[in-house]
């Protein structure tokens, strides 16, 4: 599964980039608008920083002004995905951008029927919500995983993104579900690699080394003298 951070930050992606494990990065309208940069500057800078796909979504709710803002994204840099949301005239504006060759990330999908649709329009990618879902009560985890049960039956190509991630727990049962991307914050992706058992078991591996090193030193000391 690929990971990706969801977040318009420029010093979070710098930083889980540096790992040498970041796959890719969405924003959209809500985190772009926190880092106070016009959305241009910030996906081009994103661009540079992640070879990956990086999702940049419209926020004209009408399939024209979709097209023109999808086709204006596309050209800031090769690995821009043009994010449009779940609604009749997202889908329209997915069909066409696709057939350009835009890659298109369909977003806000709750249902499966919603993702059949986006994967009719062509999608790229689908965005179900797996937190926004528990906040209603549903099952987020299942959505996905029957999103991906249906794909597969119908040998369906969108990648199926996991989104709204709200805990690493998330992240782990969308990998066992068979998502092809997981999306989350940054303070989650910092998360995924933190182990009480790992930091420990380092602190031990440094005090026994600094110990045979304080041994070696001390016997060559009294060798020599
Ligand atoms: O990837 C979609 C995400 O940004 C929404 O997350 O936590 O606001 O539901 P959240």
């Amino acid at each position: 599964m690929l990971l990706f951070l969801d977040t318009a930050n420029i010093d979070e992606i710098k930083e889980i980039a540096g790992w040498g494990v970041l796959d890719g990065v969405t924003t959209n309208p809500s985190l772009a608008s926190k880092e106070g940069k016009d959305f241009k500057s910030q996906v081009k800078e994103i661009c540079q920083i992640v070879k990956g796909p990086v999702s940049a979504e419209v926020v004209s709710t009408d399939t024209e002004g979709m097209l023109k803002e999808g086709r204006e994204c596309a050209k800031w840099a090769s690995n821009v995905v043009v994010k449009c949301p779940l609604t009749p005239a997202g889908l329209a504006a997915t069909k066409v951008l696709s057939s350009e060759g835009i890659r298109v990330n369909v977003t806000l999908c709750f249902s499966v029927n919603q993702a059949l649709l986006a994967a009719r329009a062509g999608a790229y990618i689908v965005s179900p919500f797996v937190g926004r879902l528990e906040d209603i009560n549903e099952d987020g985890i299942e959505v996905v995983a029957q999103i991906v049960e249906a794909y597969k039956l119908h040998d369906i190509k969108t990648n199926v993104l996991s989104a709204s991630i709200r805990t690493p727990m998330h992240v782990t049962q969308s990998a066992l579900v068979g998502a092809q991307i997981a999306t989350m914050p940054y303070k989650v992706f910092k998360q995924l690699v933190s182990h009480p058992l790992t930091d420990r078991g380092l602190q031990g591996f440094l005090a026994d080394w600094e110990k045979a090193k304080a041994v070696l030193t001390s016997y060559a000391t009294t060798t020599k003298s």
